[in-house]
Formats: structure tokens, sequence, C-alpha cells
């Protein structure tokens, strides 16, 4: 490593808030496992900090945000809190196992429409606030970080004067969130140049930046940011987030490891071989497809499909290639396990990915793994991680499916036979549908009762091949309750009927815990706002 590389002035901190502003995207909140699985994978990334809620928003929140903090080593364990005591109670509480690792994240509005509007506050109120807040937080934990929400729009003078008050306040991070993505990469850069100058504490304290993609510049803006001083850039995996989601985290580390003589040298302590891995699992989780075409991760970032280029890559790759797949974990021959690998190599390998296999399931991880060597010939880390997902759900199995047959044809009315059971009953039923997908739910409809409208579906292949995996995404309405829900098979009928119950036990569930529709319980709900 080169000592511009090594200078600690160089480095840029990566903070994930893929747990928490990532979650916040509609039909992409996780459970508790899943969490500590993403949040193991991104200590395994090397992150600098993991922000894993908002203890707040919910009990599930608040016991999710411990455990990471209880489970997870290495990374600064942070938490989200209003400027509000509870809040900020509460969130130390959570944090609190991390020990030194623990981070509060609080932050206030500060631009004139969210003054005017949202807070009904003159700024001298919002200081006091925000100041006040820092203190408490201080009390807690020696990290202590301040966001003026919608910083981008503020009017810079006051926006120096709150983070030069935050900072005497006790803030080590002051954090600029351009919160609704309007701000530009020329401007964004100034802004940040310009608190560097203006505010007379800064040396004491880290900038970090925080992009939303509304104009799809969240990564440029955040490395305008760090060429303009910003030392932080607050990230998601496969760029998850409302609306137009964050600052996609592989494109910013990407950005500055490719492009390190445009960025002055400046480096991250991020594992870059681990992003393909962490990308697929963060999708696996949160049930959110990554588009084929997405930079760093997504299935064609590495395909070169044209005569042309393929020519070029096979006399000298750096002709059509700026970086290597395997940089960021492609390595094209992923293919690790078959009907051949005993129990021994399919656990020390899943132990590799991150999971930890809990006695009492091996038995039956190990099952379902030989049933799939049965199906397919090689067995790549996706479809590992579509075992292990069905697992680390904590959605109680109300209906499975126990058996199915589907009648389709160019001159046959689609016609399915689903057999579920739930506990040791076994309902069977027939229905016909404008498809064999469409005739299977209307089966699982007739038999359980509760019918759903499928609001969205996609399937995508997990793997490569023939034998792919193939791996179904719902978004099911029952009511007003929207839940989205993932399976996988090589039957793509099956993952959809699979799926199709997942998100009917996961409503179910949340029906019969009485925390009603609304309430995130397990599955992944849509809409949640903390
Ligand atoms: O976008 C935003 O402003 C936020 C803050 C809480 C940092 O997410
Ligand atoms: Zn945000």
């Amino acid at each position: 490593m080169s000592a511009a590389k090594n200078s600690e002035k160089n480095r840029v901190i990566i903070f994930d808030t893929t747990l928490r502003d990532g979650e916040q995207c509609p039909g992409a909140s996780m459970n508790i496992h899943e969490k500590l699985e993403v949040a193991r994978q991104l200590a395994r990334l090397n992150v600098d900090v993991i922000e894993a809620g908002f203890p707040i928003a919910s009990p599930g929140d608040f016991e999710a945000v411990k455990a990471v903090a209880e489970q997870v080593k290495g990374p600064y364990i942070a938490g989200l809190a209003r400027c509000i005591n509870k809040d900020i109670e509460r969130c130390a509480e959570a944090v609190a196992p991390a020990g030194k690792k623990a981070y509060i994240h609080t932050f206030l509005a500060t631009s004139a429409i969210h003054r005017q509007f949202k807070l009904k506050k003159a700024k001298h109120e919002i200081v006091k606030q925000a100041v006040a807040s820092v203190k408490h937080a201080r009390t807690f934990c020696d990290r202590v970080q301040f966001s003026p929400e919608d910083a981008s729009r503020t009017e810079p003078e006051f926006l120096a004067e709150v983070c030069e008050a935050v900072i005497d306040a006790g803030a080590t991070t002051v954090n600029i969130p351009d919160t609704v993505g309007y701000a530009v990469p020329i401007e964004f850069g100034r802004l940040i140049a310009y608190l560097v100058e203006h505010v007379k504490n800064i040396h004491r304290a880290i900038i970090h930046v925080h992009c939303h993609n509304d104009l799809g510049l969240a990564v440029a803006n955040s490395l305008a940011a760090v060429r303009n001083g910003a030392r932080g850039v607050e990230c998601t995996i496969n760029g998850l987030g409302e609306r137009a989601g964050n600052c996609s985290l592989e494109e910013v580390v990407m950005g500055l490891k490719v492009r390190g003589d445009a960025f002055g040298r400046l480096w991250t302590s991020v594992k870059t071989r681990e992003l393909y891995r962490t990308s697929r699992l963060v999708s696996q989780m949160s049930g959110m497809v990554v588009q084929r075409n997405k930079a760093i991760v997504g299935a064609n970032a590495f395909a070169h499909e044209a005569g042309i280029h393929q020519d070029g890559i096979l006399k000298e790759r750096t002709t059509y290639e700026i970086m290597r797949p395997e940089e960021v974990g492609i390595s094209g021959s992923d293919m690790v396990l078959g009907k051949h690998s005993g129990r021994h190599a399919l656990f020390v390998h899943l132990g590799r990915m991150g999971f930890q296999v809990a006695e009492d399931q091996k038995e039956s991880v190990y099952n379902q793994f030989k049933e799939l060597c049965d199906k397919k010939k090689y067995i790549y880390d996706d479809d590992l991680i579509a075992i292990m997902r069905e697992r680390i759900s904590d959605i109680p199995q109300v209906y499975t499916l126990d058996y199915f047959h589907v009648a389709t044809g160019t001159s046959t009315v689609p016609t399915a036979t689903v057999r579920l059971k739930k506990g040791e009953e076994v309902f069977q039923d027939s229905a016909c549908g404008d498809g064999p997908v469409d005739a299977t739910l209307k089966t699982i409809d007739r038999i359980t009762g509760t019918p759903g409208t499928l609001e969205d579906y996609s399937l995508q292949a997990v793997t490569r091949g023939e034998d792919a995996v193939g791996e179904v995404s719902v978004t099911v309405a029952f009511g007003k309750d929207m839940v989205s829900a993932k399976a996988a098979s090589t039957d793509i009928v099956e993952a959809s009927a699979k799926a199709y119950l997942n998100a009917l036990n996961s409503h179910l569930f949340a029906q019969q815990t009485a925390k009603g529709p609304k309430k995130k319980a397990a599955g992944r709900r849509q809409g949640r706002q903390p």
C-alpha cells in the first residue's frame, strides 16, 4: 500500500445504512434474522459503520439494532434518533451492547421549508434543540453524529451555524444529507467546500454526506463531496432506499478505487471482493431485485456482448474493461458444490459465506441441499443463499405446499390442482386461470379463503444454466395489507406458489399477533415509515 493510500486524512469512512434507510424502501423490510445476516456480511465487507435501524420506530427495530450491537463485531453500530430525549435514550439502550463501538445518529431538519411547514420552529429553536440533543447523546457514547435534515436546501450560512453549534456540543460527525435528492454535483461539492471554510471548529469533526438518488445523482454528489473535503459517505448496498434510493455503496467504493487519480488517492477500507456476495445477500434478504444493467453488481456489468468488444477484450482486457470482475468478487467460476460434496464441505462453505447454521437445523439444511443436487448439476453461492433465506424467516408456516399439478398448453384451459397442509390437516382443490401460475394462485385462494391480489410479480434466474433456480418475488395485497415475499425453486410454478404462500403466512401472522396489518411483525410490508 502506498504512503498516500495509507494516510488517514485520505481515508473515506463508509457508513452503511442498508438496514436503516435502505430498509425504508417500500417492500424491502427485513426481519431480525435477515438483518443479522446482512449485518454480519457488512462486517465481512469491512464497512466502518453499520446503521442498524431506528430503535424508537418499533419494538422490532429496537430488537434488531440491539441484536446487531450484541453480535456483530468490527464496525461501529449506529442507531438513528430524532432530536428528542426519549428517542436518544431508546437508541442509546439499543446500541449499548456494542460498547466502545456504540454510535448515536441524531437528526433535525434545518431547511426553511421544513422549519416553516413541518417543524414550525424558528432558526434559534432549531439550534437549541440540536445542541441539547447532541449533549444528551454524548452522555451515552463517544460517537455522536448530527444530521441537519434537508441540508442541501438549507441556507449555507445557517447550515454552517448549526454545524458549528453541534460540534461545540460534542458532535464527532456532521452529516450533510441531500434528503430529497435535489442537489447537483457542482453545487453540492461547493456546499461542502463552504462548510470546510466557514465552520470554525470543523477540524474537530468529520463531515459525512448522505445523498438520495431522485435525480440519479447520489453517487456523483457523494464523489463531488469527498473531492471537496467530506470524509464519510453514507450509502446502501445496491443503492437500496426510499423512493429512488440512496447512494450505492458499491459504486462509490469502486469509483474511488478505479479513479483514485481523479480523487486525490482517497481510499476506503472496504474489501471489494466481498461486494458481489453482499449485493446478492441484500437482494435476497430484502426481496429487491438488482437490475441487470446495475453498475458493478448487475448481471450484465461485466458481460461483453458486442463482437468488437469481445475481440478487443481477448486481445487486451483493458481495451473495454476498467476493472476486473474478480476485484468485486465475481469470479465466473463460483461453482462451489455438487452432489458429491459432503456435509462437512457444505457447512464449511456456508460458514465462509457468513451463515451460522444451528446444530438442530443442519440435518434439514443438508437434506434440502441434497434435494437440490438431484435437480441441479452445480450448486452456486446463490443457490445456497436461497436455501438459507427460507430458513431465516421467522414467519410461522400456517400453510405449506404439499403437492401441485398444472395442465396447460396452447389448446388447454390452464388448470391447477393444489394440496396444502395446515398443521395435520390436508386440503385439496382445483381452479382454472389465465395461465399456470394464475390457476395455481387462484386454487390457493379457494383453499385458504383469504384471497390476495397480486400487485407485483417478477421472476429472476438466481444462477446460470438450463437447470437454474428461478426466484419469484411477489407483492400481494390482502385488503389493505401489502406484503412482499420471495421463494425459489427449479420449477417456476412451484416458486410462485411458495412465494404467494410466504406472503399469505406473513399476513396471517401479522393478523394473529393482533398488531394489525400496518404493524411490521415479521414479513416484508410496504410503505413503512419511521
Ligand atoms: O435522508 C435523510 O435526510 C436521512 C437523515 C435521517 C440523515 O435519512
Ligand atoms: Zn436518507
